[in-house]
């Protein structure tokens, strides 16, 4: 199953707030369309937003009818804007979009269709491009899970938050591919429960062993001795180390210290935002307060209560024992592992 493909001039989104019960596919034509499906996660998880905004900006440059290099640039730039608009947490969304308008200026003498096609080349390369990075996240990170693991993971970090194959889910699947593993725990992962609908559904899909947890119960589960090791992945990464991922990694990682549990993150090199010095400097996004005093569209919670909903938390570095990129395991002192890792040539 596709999270997203380019088909017949159009972009189709898994939409996975339907998921597990039905697989419905968006047909986006219009970069609003995508965008829209970006803000109410049909589409979700940072690679996969990035990617996908990447197709929008495709779509949005088709729209123009004109021949003028500079008139062009300005609609681009404007589309990027509305891209740019639907989620602020995940650097991938931002690194994707700035990609392909970069690809787009930089063929200054060219007609406004090469520009067209160059959008589109650039969607496709990403697409291609995070699929191979996955693959190398997962064959690197394979090597921290001991034979028998029993590994704890919370959201989504799988083929359907990414172009396919997945990051932290990546590492799981490849680990499973040695036979190295026991027994995944999925965090429910409230309040959308992109762990009970989407992980444990991507697990048993692939025949990986998985049981589902609500988010309480992930300090029970490891003081019974049941959690061998953590894995998550991350929306945006400090160079400190410092890493946003979805609301309630925090208090999975500072629950697996307690109990001398190693947490991993996995994540592309993309997701570092080198520019911020610590997470205090990443902006977490709030969301619609439906999204607590609801589930599935039924109200829990008496009307009028008062609702904070904030979608991502942020883990001191200090919690983990690596972060695993397409280059290899970072390791702390993850400041200078995160700026030797950016410095090195690409492909190493
Ligand atoms: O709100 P979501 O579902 O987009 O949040 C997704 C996560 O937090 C993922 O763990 C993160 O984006 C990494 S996906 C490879």
């Amino acid at each position: 199953m596709d999270t997203m493909r380019w088909e017949d001039g159009a972009l189709l989104l898994l939409d996975q707030t339907k998921l597990p019960e039905k697989t419905e596919y968006l047909r986006c034509t219009r970069p609003e369309e995508v965008a829209a499906a970006i803000r109410r996660l049909a589409v979700r998880g940072a690679p996969a937003i990035g990617i996908a905004a990447a197709y929008g900006l495709a779509l949005g440059a088709r729209e123009f009818k004109g021949t003028e290099r500079e008139e062009f640039l300005r609609h681009l730039r404007a589309v990027k804007e509305l891209l740019a608009g639907t989620r602020p947490t995940a650097v991938n969304l931002f690194r994707a979009l700035e990609r392909a308008y970069r690809r787009a200026e930089e063929l200054a003498d060219e007609s406004v269709a090469a520009m067209q096609q160059a959008l589109l080349d650039a969607a496709h390369h990403l697409f291609a491009e995070d699929m191979e990075i996955c693959r190398r996240i997962g064959a690197h990170g394979a090597a921290v899970v001991p034979p028998g693991a029993r590994i704890l993971t919370h959201c989504n970090a799988g083929a359907l938050a990414t172009a396919g194959y997945g990051t932290a889910l990546g590492v799981i699947r490849a680990a499973h591919a040695a036979g190295k593993v026991a027994m995944v725990y999925a965090d429910e992962t409230r309040p959308l429960l992109q762990g009970a609908r989407l992980t444990a559904y991507e697990l048993q899909e692939d025949g990986i062993p998985v049981t589902l947890i609500c988010d309480d119960m992930a300090g029970y589960a490891m003081q019974k001795g049941r959690v061998d090791l953590v894995i998550f992945g991350a929306d945006r990464i400090a160079a400190n180390g410092d890493t946003a991922n979805k609301i309630g990694s925090y208090s999975v990682a500072v629950l697996a210290r307690e109990h001398g549990i190693p947490v991993y993150v996995a994540a592309p090199l993309a997701t570092i935002d080198e520019r911020l010095t610590s997470g205090r400097e990443i902006p977490i996004e709030e969301r619609d307060p439906e999204e607590v005093t609801h589930i599935g569209g039924r109200r829990l919670a008496r009307a009028g209560v008062s609702v904070w909903n904030p979608a991502f938390d942020v883990t001191p570095h200090w919690y983990l024992s690596g972060i695993i990129t397409e280059a290899g395991i970072l390791r702390p002192p993850f400041k200078e592992a995160i700026q030797k890792a950016l410095a090195a040539p690409k492909g190493e």
